[in-house]
Formats: C-alpha cells, sequence, structure tokens
C-alpha cells in the first residue's frame, strides 16, 4: 500500500544533481533501480526520467526508517528527503557518480510487483515481451531518450516552417481512398450503412485541396495508414512531416526542404551541412549503385559490363545478353581474401532473393585468378573483362547477368550486404543527396498495366509530355526522394494543375474517365476553379528519428508500436468485434478457412 506525499514536494531530479548540490536539503521522487543491503550500510539507486542517483542510508538513520528501506524492492515508487554530500568513492559512469544523497526521510508511495522484464538497457529480453510491457520498457533510458529526440525533431520542425510562413493544418483521418498505391484501413460507417471510410495513407489530396484554397503553404506533422508488407522501417500506421506549397518548381521545394535538413542536422547533431545537396538523377543512381536509394558511404559501385561481353564464350552471359538482359558487377577491392567459396556461396544465396539466378565469381591472386567461369574465357577475354572493371592482385568480380531490374535489384542490396560484412560503413558519417528525375510510371506485371511510379497527380518533365502515349516508360516525372545513408527520408513532386494534362495521365494509366471520376472526382472538380502551381513534399518522421538516435528499429522510436503482423502485444489490438458492434455498423464476418 502507498504512502501519501503530504508535505513532501519534489525539489529535484535525480539524473541533475552534482557536485555544487553537496549541502543542499533535497527530496526526490522516482523508481528504484536496485537496492544493495550491506547491513547497517543500505543503498539504493534512484531512478527518474533525468537519471538515477544513489540513496544512502547509514548506521545512523533510525531503527524505523531502515527497516522501512529495507523492505524496498525493484520499481517501487518511493519519495526521498536527505542532504547531498560527496561521494567516498566516485563511480566515473555515472553522471551523478561524485554524489549520493543521505537520507533522513523515505516514503513508499507505490509498491510493486517483481516486473516481468528488467529496466536496463544492456538486457537482451525478446522483442515479445518488450512490447507486451511496453510501459516498463519505456522505462529504459535509451528509450526515453529516443521519445525526447522525437519530441526536439518535431519540435525543429514545427519552428522551420513556422518561421518560413508555412500554416500548419490538419486533414481528416475519416476520408476517402488515397493514391499511394498500399492498401486502406478500412473503417465502417454506422449511420451509412455498407459505406466505408479509409484511413488516409497520406494527406495528398487534402494538401492539394489546401493549395486550391489559397493557403499557399502547408504542412503538418501526421499519422498515415497503410495496410501493407512490414519491413525495419516501415510500420501500418507511422507519422509524415508533410508538406505542400504554391506557386512553385521543383527548385523552390528542394531548396527550403533542404535547408530543414540543415537546421535538423545543426540543432539535433550540431553537424554542419553545406548545401545545396548532392543530387543524383534516378537514371545515375539505377546505373551506379542499383537501386534508387544509394547509401553512399561506401564505393563497390556496380559497372554494366554488357557492351563488353556481347559475344563472349559463356553462354550464361552471352544469351542473356542476346536477350535484352545486362551483366552488370562489382569490384569488391582487396575481397579475394576475405570471402571463401562458401561464403561467396552465401552472396549468391543472398543475391538469389533478389531474383538473381546465379552469382559468378572472379578472385585474383597474386598466382593468377581462380573463378569457375574462367573455362569460358579466352585469357585476351579475362583480362579485357578484369581492365573494364579495375582489377587487381587481391580483388573479387560478382557478376549477376539477368534483365536489367534483377540485376539492379540483386546487384544494389549485395552491395548494401557486402559493405556490412567488409564493415565499410562509419556509424557517424552523414551522405545525404536527393534523387530527382523519376520515371512517371512504372509496368506492373500483375496488372498488365502502367501505374504511377509515385501518384497520378506527379507532373512529367516538361520535354518529355510528348511522350505520354507514345513511349509512356520514357517519361521522366518532376518527382524528387531525399535518401539519407541509404534510406529514404521523403519523397514528393510537383503536381500537375492543368486539366488536360491530367485526363491524359489518368488515360495513360487505363483511368477510365468514370474511374477517375469516382477515384478522385472532388479533386478533378476543385482544379476547374483556378489551381496555383503547387508541389511538395512528406518526409518519414519515424526515419528521421532512427537516424538521429542510430536506432536499425523503427519499433524503438514510436512509443507504442506494432509488430511485424501489425498487432500491438499491448493491448492486443486488433481483437474480434462482439456481435452487438458489429451489427451497428452492419457487418457479418465470415472467415474462410485459412488452408
Ligand atoms: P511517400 O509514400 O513516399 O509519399 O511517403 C513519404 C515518406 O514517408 C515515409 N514512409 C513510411 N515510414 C514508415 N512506415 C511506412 N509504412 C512508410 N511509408 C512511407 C518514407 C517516405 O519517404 N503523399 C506523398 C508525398 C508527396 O508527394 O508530397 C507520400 O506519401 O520516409
Ligand atoms: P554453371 O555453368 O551454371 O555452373 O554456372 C557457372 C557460374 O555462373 C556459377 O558460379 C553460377 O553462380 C554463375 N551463374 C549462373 N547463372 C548466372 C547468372 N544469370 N548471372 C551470374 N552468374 C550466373
Amino acid at each position: 500500500m502507498g504512502e501519501r506525499m503530504g508535505n513532501l514536494r519534489r525539489t529535484n531530479m535525480c539524473g541533475s544533481l552534482r557536485m555544487e548540490d553537496v549541502g543542499k536539503d533535497v527530496i526526490l521522487m522516482g523508481w528504484v533501480q536496485r537496492e544493495r543491503n550491506l547491513g547497517g550500510l543500505l543503498f539504493i539507486d534512484l531512478r527518474d526520467t533525468t537519471g538515477m542517483v544513489q540513496i544512502v542510508f547509514d548506521d545512523e538513520a533510525p531503527k524505523e526508517m531502515m527497516s522501512k528501506a529495507e523492505t524496498v524492492r525493484a520499481e517501487y515508487v518511493i519519495a526521498i528527503r536527505g542532504k547531498v554530500r560527496e561521494r567516498q568513492s566516485k563511480n566515473p559512469n555515472m553522471p551523478t557518480g561524485d554524489i549520493e544523497v543521505l537520507a533522513e526521510e523515505i516514503r513508499i508511495l507505490d509498491e510493486a510487483e517483481t516486473p516481468p522484464i528488467y529496466i536496463k538497457d544492456e538486457d537482451n529480453v525478446s522483442e515479445t515481451m518488450r512490447l507486451k510491457y511496453r510501459y516498463l520498457d519505456l522505462r529504459k533510458p535509451s528509450m526515453q531518450e529516443n521519445l525526447k529526440l522525437r519530441a526536439n525533431i518535431a519540435k525543429v520542425v514545427r519552428d522551420f516552417f513556422h518561421e518560413n510562413s508555412f500554416v500548419e493544418i490538419e486533414t481528416p483521418m475519416l476520408t476517402k481512398p488515397t493514391p499511394e498505391g498500399a492498401r486502406d484501413y478500412l473503417v465502417p460507417s454506422r449511420v451509412n450503412p455498407g459505406q466505408f471510410y479509409a484511413l488516409p495513407q497520406s494527406p495528398q489530396l487534402m494538401k492539394q485541396l489546401l493549395m486550391v484554397s489559397g493557403m499557399d503553404r502547408y504542412y503538418q506533422i501526421v499519422k498515415c495508414f497503410r495496410d501493407e508488407d512490414l519491413r525495419a522501417n516501415r510500420q501500418p500506421e507511422f507519422t509524415q512531416v508533410d508538406v505542400e506549397m504554391s506557386f512553385v518548381d521543383v527548385e523552390d521545394v528542394l531548396g527550403i526542404n533542404e535547408k530543414l535538413v540543415q537546421r535538423l542536422f545543426k540543432e539535433i547533431k550540431g553537424i554542419e551541412i553545406e548545401l545545396p545537396l548532392k543530387r543524383m538523377t534516378y537514371d545515375e543512381a539505377m546505373e551506379r549503385y542499383g537501386v534508387d536509394k544509394p547509401d553512399l558511404r561506401f564505393g563497390l559501385e556496380l559497372k554494366n559490363a554488357s557492351e563488353l561481353l556481347k559475344g563472349c564464350g559463356f553462354k550464361v552471359f552471352n544469351e542473356t545478353i542476346q536477350n535484352g538482359g545486362v551483366v552488370k558487377g562489382i569490384n569488391v577491392k582487396a575481397g579475394a581474401e576475405k570471402f571463401t567459396r562458401k561464403d561467396i556461396s552465401k552472396l549468391e544465396d543472398y543475391a538469389k532473393t533478389y531474383g538473381a539466378k546465379g552469382l559468378a565469381w572472379v578472385k585474383m591472386t597474386e598466382d593468377g585468378i581462380s573463378s569457375p567461369i574462367a573455362k569460358f574465357f579466352s585469357d585476351e577475354e579475362m583480362k579485357e573483362i578484369i581492365e573494364f572493371f579495375q582489377g587487381e592482385a587481391g580483388d573479387l568480380l560478382l557478376f549477376v547477368a539477368d534483365g536489367i531490374n534483377v540485376a539492379n535489384d540483386s546487384l544494389g542490396n549485395l552491395r548494401n550486404e557486402l559493405a556490412k560484412r567488409l564493415d565499410l560503413i562509419s556509424e557517424e558519417d552523414y551522405k545525404i543527396l536527393w534523387i530527382t528525375d523519376f520515371p512517371l510510371f512504372e509496368y506492373d506485371e500483375e496488372e498488365n498495366r502502367y501505374v504511377a511510379k509515385h501518384h497520378p497527380f506527379t507532373h512529367p518533365v516538361e520535354e518529355d509530355v510528348h511522350l505520354l502515349e507514345s513511349e509512356p516508360h520514357r517519361v521522366r516525372a518532376k518527382a524528387y526522394d531525399l535518401v539519407i545513408n541509404g534510406d529514404e527520408m521523403g519523397g514528393g513532386s510537383i503536381r500537375i494543375n492543368n486539366s488536360e494534362l491530367q485526363s491524359r495521365m489518368f488515360s495513360a494509366l487505363g483511368f477510365t474517365k468514370e474511374e477517375a471520376e469516382s477515384k478522385f472526382g472532388f479533386l478533378l472538380n476543385a482544379f476547374r476553379y483556378g489551381t496555383p502551381p503547387h508541389g511538395g513534399i512528406a518526409f518519414g518522421l519515424d526515419r528521421l528519428v532512427m537516424l538521429f538516435s542510430g536506432s536499425a528499429n523503427i519499433r524503438d522510436v514510436i512509443a507504442f508500436p506494432k509488430t511485424q503482423s501489425a498487432t500491438c502485444l499491448m493491448t492486443d489490438a486488433p481483437t474480434e468485434a462482439s456481435q452487438k458492434q458489429l451489427e451497428e455498423v452492419h457487418i457479418r464476418v465470415e472467415l474462410k478457412d485459412e488452408k
């Protein structure tokens, strides 16, 4: 049973006490990290959100107080009245390690059962337990730091946009499907039987409407919902820093938003970033790195050797090229010694998860080359290949022959994997760039049609507009992504503000007039009444916090996240609804047998 705080008012925070506080009378409140009873001498490490301090009960403590202190266990909530004094044996590992508080009074404000997880950063508790007991997990200093960092980042964002005349405007959560292309979360309407709201995948359409409304500059820190396959940097509900501006072109949007990036690095990390940020076209990124979010902290660039290998003696390479595919390769500098045959076969398995059919290799040693494909090439051909990849003794060359997409995807991802295995990545290095000129469309093999790479309102690059009908795959978009250390931190575009161009875009996407009307009619209607040229961007706030906190897992920067299967282990959501609730929203549940 807890005692009342009574006349006790907290005077100081545990983690803030230092030598200059010696002699002060303080009242502290917090959780017991641990208790050590040395017989006659009793120590309690007391923790609050600012850190930890040592409390001591010495042999002069009244017996009654001592026996109360002895009942205290880990995670009890207590209040301590006492005096700060210099510590006999200092602890350099603790910020408060020079001092301790000699207790004069202890009150137990609440007892605690033995916690199911230890409240300690170094403890490797399973993530399942951490998520189930999230409120305990959040007591850990690292988690508290992450949440504070998140709030600091949000504050920098708000200050920045406010100073630059952007207006923060909320947009609805109960809305119509938005055009980002993931699956929607649906919410049934009770008062409109059989009808559903969609939770927004982003405020995309609303922010465009705000531009039609003449708001000129909008931003919002906003929850977005996407029912998609989850990964280490994806959550079904996540947060965007969403931005839209009127009377702008690409330069304006990038110009102001890279100032935000600069401000964040300065205020959060104390790092000066030089502007303008580096830019790279999508085509160049794909050619040199195989992915549209290249990590520039290391080399290992891809080279396309198709021209050289056309007509070569290795059937796999030659036929791939004849059939319109490519052979791309990476020179893993000084990699020959570092990867055994077995290691390379693991790399091959890795490449195969991205669709590659194999991973050919050439090891260059002081005594010549070793390679399973050497026998297919003349000495002269092999020499040319090595020259092309600037190979030297000690290098390892890796090749994938396939269609351009598979070759890029497998080698691009293998490149990142190689950097990890070779330990080429320095954590405090930040490589920031814009990727520009994305293709407007991509071909959807399943649906057998072109789909918008970004979304259907993205403006094509002016000089490519004439290709919309004839060669849609060649049309570039006024779309851009912000990439930091190989992660997509944000993306956006200039939007179409001309109804004729918008109709051509819809027909290129295979939408009939009626389909376009039923999906986006309200936007198209609005566009009839004077639409300013506009464009914007959205940053992934969770990903920014991951970057600045050095977290590899998006769940570590969200207070109450979901698992990979979109469940919340703490609340047990989602759950079945009662029959009554289902009837109210006019829904009958019929589960198909999952085989
Ligand atoms: P986009 O779909 O690229 O653009 O999203 C913008 C940014 O949001 C982050 N993000 C995510 N973060 C965590 N979990 C997810 N499931 C997730 N999905 C996306 C990424 C991404 O770069 N309306 C457009 C923006 C615009 O055109 O202005 C949009 O939503 O960091
Ligand atoms: P094989 O002659 O099929 O045994 O293949 C010889 C080598 O070529 C092996 O190391 C395979 O991994 C590699 N290989 C096979 N197909 C491809 C491909 N499409 N791209 C790159 N390497 C390949």
